[in-house]
């Protein structure tokens, strides 16, 4: 008999063909999330559930006494209650490498609109206010080529930052993270900082922290206060890792030039957030790994952890803190 999944949300054709071949497999195929009662039920009697940034808690799991895995569709698990997960047993698997580049694209997406002024700009070019009154320097941005650009977080995502804007724009780099990475520093001639430093000294301040206990509002008004007055301050990575008030009242109060954002601390955006009214902020609705490919590529490869674990293999992208479970 084959291992029962769960699948919450629509994934592609050829990736659900790949679980039918080693599962008896349930999905659920409406774009809008699923409701909890319906997961519940549906978990039930499962021993495996992928999901997209799916909420694992201690009471979600009781209700859930066959499991054997979550694999999250995502990178970031900060969905996980890792402590439940490990006292019950349950393995939780993400989806690393296979997003990193096209999330380093969106940053740059996000550093070049929000420097060069490119979403203010089509928003006055269509909106059919651009005429001969307005004086050149009021389109003057800010260079990035050339520019410091100071990563919080070298992880994949930072690393595949890094080389664009060292090779590409042949910016500095400085990075700050845990450990030290003196293989790249090597590589691209970026350079290991001190934060503060960093804060100090870079025209491109770009947080790329996975949020959990450590990190929550890691970045506040401390933080904003040390940055640069033509500074741009860049997130996409999660939106609680800043504290979103500090953000808006540096914003507000001119201490930094602007910001790019793909992610805020309620998702999706309150449409009263300041943040939406302001001209110098870049704002996107998450969509960092958002593209057909990568989609495609995050689904597989969930679907293949999720297969792995229900079939008795050890799946290969087991979260680091989960790890414990399969040594
Ligand atoms: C991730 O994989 O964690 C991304 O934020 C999803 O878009």
């Amino acid at each position: 008999m084959k291992p029962k999944v769960f699948i919450a949300k629509p994934i592609p054709k050829e990736v659900e063909n790949y679980i039918a071949q080693y599962c008896d497999y349930k999905i659920w195929k409406n774009q809008e999330p699923i409701p909890m009662d319906v997961l519940l039920k549906e978990v039930a009697d499962v021993e495996g559930l992928m999901t997209p940034k799916g909420i694992i808690t201690r009471e979600f799991l009781e209700k859930a006494p066959r499991l054997k895995i979550v694999s999250n569709i995502a990178v970031g698990y900060d969905a996980f209650d890792i402590h439940a997960m490990k006292e019950q047993g349950v393995l939780g698997t993400h989806t690393p490498y296979v997003l990193d580049e096209s999330v380093a694209d969106l940053a740059f997406g996000l550093i070049l609109s929000a420097s060069r002024r490119i979403t203010e700009f089509n928003n006055m070019v269509k909106g059919g206010k651009w005429d001969k009154s307005i004086r050149e320097t009021y389109f003057y941005g800010q260079d990035v080529h050339h520019a410091t650009l100071g990563i919080i977080g070298m992880g994949r995502i930072g690393e595949k930052i890094a080389r664009r804007a060292a090779l590409g724009f042949e910016m500095k780099v400085l990075y700050n993270s845990i450990r030290r990475k003196p293989v790249l520093e090597e590589k691209y001639g970026i350079h290991y900082s001190e934060l503060n430093p960093l804060l100090e000294s870079a025209d491109f301040v770009l947080l790329m922290l996975p949020l959990n206990n450590s990190t929550y509002h890691f970045f506040g008004e401390e933080q904003f206060n040390r940055m640069k007055s033509n500074a741009i301050f860049i997130n996409c990575s999660r939106g609680q890792v800043v504290d979103e008030t500090a953000l808006i009242a540096a914003l507000k109060e001119g201490k930094i030039y602007g910001a790019g954002l793909d992610v805020f601390e309620v998702e999706p955006v309150d449409k009263e957030n300041p943040l939406l009214k302001m001209d110098n902020v870049v704002v996107l609705p998450h969509i960092g790994s958002a593209t057909e490919q990568t989609r495609f590529d995050m689904a597989m490869k969930a679907a293949e952890n999720l297969v792995a674990c229900v079939t008795g293999r050890v799946p290969e992208n087991v979260v680091q803190e989960l790890k414990c479970l399969v040594k």
